[in-house]
């Protein structure tokens, strides 16, 4: 079976990191990769014509689009740890869930991406979810997780962070690397009484509805349940369309968040040396999806945009191979 492994990202960043070093005086090469939290297949690229993506869509014409990308555990903390650490969670110790009672955390003596890349000269930081242990394995120079509804939902607050990071590192002048980890599309809380203020995805929270406050800078769209679509392995019934509208908005936040740090990006010069990748943790938190070994549990969402590799976009990779050369530039030499 023909699948791109989250791995490549990491070999993807690492190569991207010796090239920065072994070209140090030419231009420098950065890399930010924003993760979804429990994120489907909702973008335009992958066929989903009711969400509005409008800045993945654009995101997706100046990248490849990947249909066999896989996460390698279909959960939260053991996905993000193979993520930054390049080894699947039972050689990296993250077995299960880093929170509360689950208490799992990676070996000590694991090197993580970010560790790896601040050892090159490279300025990383954090915005968002963490939700992995322990730090001094999972490192970053910029720190920004919590409060987490705030660093993972609310946009105005995540764009005013994305443009302290990405002024920091101009002032280091070194290059970059930012993991930004929305909260969205993660479900809210499960208390009946939150989800009835707030939505079940948290999707009324900041919308300027009384008591929800305000996110400044995001435009609402609520979802018409009768228009969603229904994924084959759900029940198509009044309950699975709510759920499915109240995710659309969710979604639909985040995609406004990416829009507005891609603007923070150009305004501060980098667009045009800067690997944007996006892809997600494990499914949907539907049935069949999320924590299941299924397709929908398993397939993410990926998406990379080089500024090298113009060749690629608007490009869709359906092989291992084909994708691998075009997102590492091997197969035409490095560039
Ligand atoms: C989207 O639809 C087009 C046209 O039917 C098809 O070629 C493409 O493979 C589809 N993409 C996905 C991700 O299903
Ligand atoms: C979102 O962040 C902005 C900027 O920090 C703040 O003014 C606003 O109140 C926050 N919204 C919510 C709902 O917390």
């Amino acid at each position: 079976m023909s699948s791109v492994s989250i791995l490549l990202i990491l070999c993807t960043l690492l190569l991207a990191g010796q090239s920065i070093e072994s070209a140090r005086s030419k231009a420098k090469k950065n890399a930010i990769l924003i993760f979804a939290d429990d994120a489907g297949f909702m973008q335009s690229a992958y066929n989903n014509s009711v969400c509005d993506t409008p800045n993945l869509d654009k995101l997706a014409a100046r990248g490849l689009v990947i249909n066999r990308g896989y996460t390698s555990v279909s959960s939260c903390s053991p996905s993000r740890s193979v993520l930054l650490t390049g080894l699947p969670q039972h050689q990296n110790g993250m077995y299960g869930l880093q929170h509360s009672v689950h208490h799992f955390q990676s070996f000590y003596n694991v090197k993580s991406l970010p560790v790896i890349l601040r050892n090159n000269g490279v300025y990383t930081g954090i915005i968002g979810k963490y939700h992995v242990a322990p730090r001094s394995v999972y490192d970053f120079d910029y720190f920004k997780t919590g409060p987490i509804q705030q660093v993972g939902r609310n946009i105005t607050y995540m764009r005013q962070l994305v443009r302290t990071f990405l002024r920091n590192a101009n002032e280091r002048d070194t290059p970059f690397f930012l993991y930004i980890a929305f909260f969205d599309t993660h479900r809210g809380s499960w208390k009946p009484e939150d989800q009835r203020k707030n939505g079940p995805f948290l999707n009324l929270w900041g919308d300027g509805g009384k008591g929800h406050g305000r996110i400044p800078d995001w435009k609402p769209h609520v979802y018409d349940p009768d228009k969603v679509l229904v994924p084959y392995f759900l029940p198509d019934t009044r309950a699975a369309r709510e759920d499915i509208a109240a995710m659309y908005t969710s979604f639909n936040r985040m995609d406004q968040g990416i829009g507005l740090f891609m603007e923070e990006l150009k305004a501060s010069g980098h667009l045009d040396d800067t690997l944007v990748m996006f892809t997600a943790d494990n499914g949907i938190p539907f049935p069949n999806a999320k924590t299941n070994l299924y397709e929908p549990g398993q397939g993410e969402p990926m998406m990379i945009s080089s500024p090298h590799h113009t060749k690629s976009w608007g490009k869709v990779g359906n092989s291992r191979a084909g994708a691998r050369k075009e997102i590492t530039g091997l197969g035409q030499g490095r560039r």
